[in-house]
């Protein structure tokens, strides 16, 4: 049985970085180099500041600090970490396309094809190849079939093993992770290659929770996992909708169908919108796969998922210029949070994006706060999605005069000062402790919140003088 000592881990995001800290500080015998083309990325991972780290993540800095420089490295000398690890994690972003055949759909697997076409070049010996990002199911055969083309005898092992890892919860959810999947071919080969895996989870992962699967079940046990999970929230979302129009509270809802073991009670928390790197592009991806496969019976379905998201999104940034007495334009909006949840400084598909673009497009001004978030990851979002929905049309606003109109504050009082509302967008717990008598008397009046993540204190808010507006609560 192959004992591995040396790894590496091709990707340092959100996946790589966390998933082979966490290794190296459970494997101490064996070397973990984590690479990335990023250089400033891998320079940030290096640096002796624990506070520049590209990511937060709670817990992070400590696992990083006790393996770094010990057996956990990061570098971005791809080709040296790919020639002496026996395994190598293929952790690299898989976008939705954006241009050509499946454009805004389909997996985007050109940085996956990358890698594969490296280590191809690159590799001297036999290697397990392992699929930690999120993929197609079949791609290990388009893999398999890049890897074995060399023609120079070495054989390579394809395992998936899709992380399970939610953002703000990453350092727990790999400590002591409900299940890792490991899916590989049934031959004595594929064997010893899942072996050799589960060998590693196993120095601190019952071997009960380790499930070893064929490849293909899988690669679509993720796709299937984010839509089951994204599914969820838009069906929450979409009660919440009903309980506004009829005077019923959706966390009274929650609580009583969570209740119901067959139901359980996680996961059913209505919000303004699910973000995320990951919910809408997969279900996008199986989208595109059932699309592919011609079952577009099942597409529909899943693709009403998103559906719903958007119009959840949508409906709160309607809400918010309807109760503003049907326009937003010269208001001072505060945003409360910018990330996509919290204890995450990631933004990505943060439904604050599309909110801020909304209630931007009605001429509000708006002053955002978040904990973690940059001002200029902030910036970046505001622009990338104007760029994106105004296109090429001439006459629409610029971008630079769109940004006339936000400023983003290191201090949330700041943020709320001579505001007309307050959006609570992400539930970071900070939120829960301010001063709200503050707040109110520095506000304009009549003084709105408007509760995307129902975490604020109603009855004391209402109490204050505010108009409080929530997700699922009908006045
Ligand atoms: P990310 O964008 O944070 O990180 C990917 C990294 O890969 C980047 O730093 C990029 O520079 C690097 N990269 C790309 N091509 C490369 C190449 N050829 N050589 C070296 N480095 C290269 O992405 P992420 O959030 O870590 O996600 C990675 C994968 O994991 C995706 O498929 C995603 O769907 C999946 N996933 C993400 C999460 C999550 O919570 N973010 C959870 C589970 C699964
Ligand atoms: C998700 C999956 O949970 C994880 O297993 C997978 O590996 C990656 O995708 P992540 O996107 O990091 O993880 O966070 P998650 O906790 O799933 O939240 C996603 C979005 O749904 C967030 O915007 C969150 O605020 C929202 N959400 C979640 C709700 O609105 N209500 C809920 O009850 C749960």
């Amino acid at each position: 049985n192959k004992q591995i000592s040396n790894i590496c881990c091709i990707g340092a995001g959100y996946v790589g970085g966390p998933t082979m800290a966490m290794i190296a500080q459970k494997c101490p015998h064996i070397k973990v180099t984590v690479v990335d083309l990023n250089e400033q990325r891998i320079a940030d991972w290096n640096d002796a500041d624990l506070d520049k780290l590209p990511i937060y993540e709670p817990g992070l800095a400590d696992v990083v600090a006790e393996a770094r420089n010990r057996n956990l490295f990061f570098s971005t000398e791809v080709d040296q970490a790919i020639a002496d690890a026996q395994m190598i994690f293929i952790s690299v972003n898989t976008p939705t396309k954006t241009y050509g055949v499946g454009k805004g759909m389909a997996a985007d697997l050109k940085y996956i094809e990358l890698c594969a076409r490296q280590i191809a070049r690159v590799a001297k010996d036999d290697k397990i190849i392992v699929e930690k990002s999120t993929l197609p199911v079949r791609t290990a055969e388009a893999l398999s079939t890049i890897l074995n083309s060399t023609g120079n005898g070495v054989e390579f092992d394809i395992l998936s093993s899709p992380e399970f890892l939610a953002e703000g919860t990453a350092i727990n959810d790999l400590q002591v992770p409900d299940r890792v999947l490991i899916g590989g071919k049934d031959t004595e080969r594929g064997k010893a290659a899942m072996q050799a895996l589960v060998d590693v989870y196993a120095n601190w992962v019952p071997l009960e929770n380790i499930l070893t699967t064929r490849v293909w079940s899988s690669e679509l046990s993720k796709l299937t996992a984010n839509a089951f999970l994204a599914q969820r929230v838009s069906s929450i979302n979409a009660i919440s909708a009903l309980c506004e129009k009829t005077g019923a509270d959706v966390d009274e809802i929650s609580r009583a169908i969570g209740a119901d073991s067959r139901i359980g009670s996680k996961f059913l928390k209505a919000s303004v919108g699910f973000g995320g790197s990951c919910f809408q592009k997969d279900i996008l991806n199986l989208v595109y796969l059932c699309q592919h496969f011609n079952l577009p019976e099942v597409a529909a379905y899943w693709e009403q998922v998103i559906k719903m998201n958007d119009y959840q999104k949508h409906r709160f940034a309607k809400n918010i210029i309807d109760k503003l007495f049907n326009t937003v334009s010269g208001k001072k909006i505060a945003f409360l949070g910018w990330a996509f949840k919290k204890d995450t400084n990631d933004t990505r598909e943060s439904a604050a994006i599309y909110v801020a673009d909304e209630l931007l497009q009605d001429r509000a001004e708006i002053h955002i706060y978040d904990p973690k978030v940059t001002k200029e990851q902030i910036i970046k979002d505001i622009c990338h999605c104007e760029e994106e929905r105004r296109g090429n049309l001439p006459e629409s606003e610029t971008t630079k005069e769109l940004l006339k109109r936000v400023t983003i504050h290191s201090t949330p009082y700041a943020a709320m000062e001579n505001a007309h509302a307050i959006a609570i967008l992400t539930e970071w717990d900070e939120f829960k402790t301010y001063d709200w008598q503050k707040v109110y008397s520095e506000m304009l009046k009549p003084a709105f919140v408007f509760d995307g993540r129902n975490i604020a204190d109603k009855e004391e808010l209402t109490t204050v003088g505010f108009d409080v507006y929530n997700i699922g609560k009908g006045k």
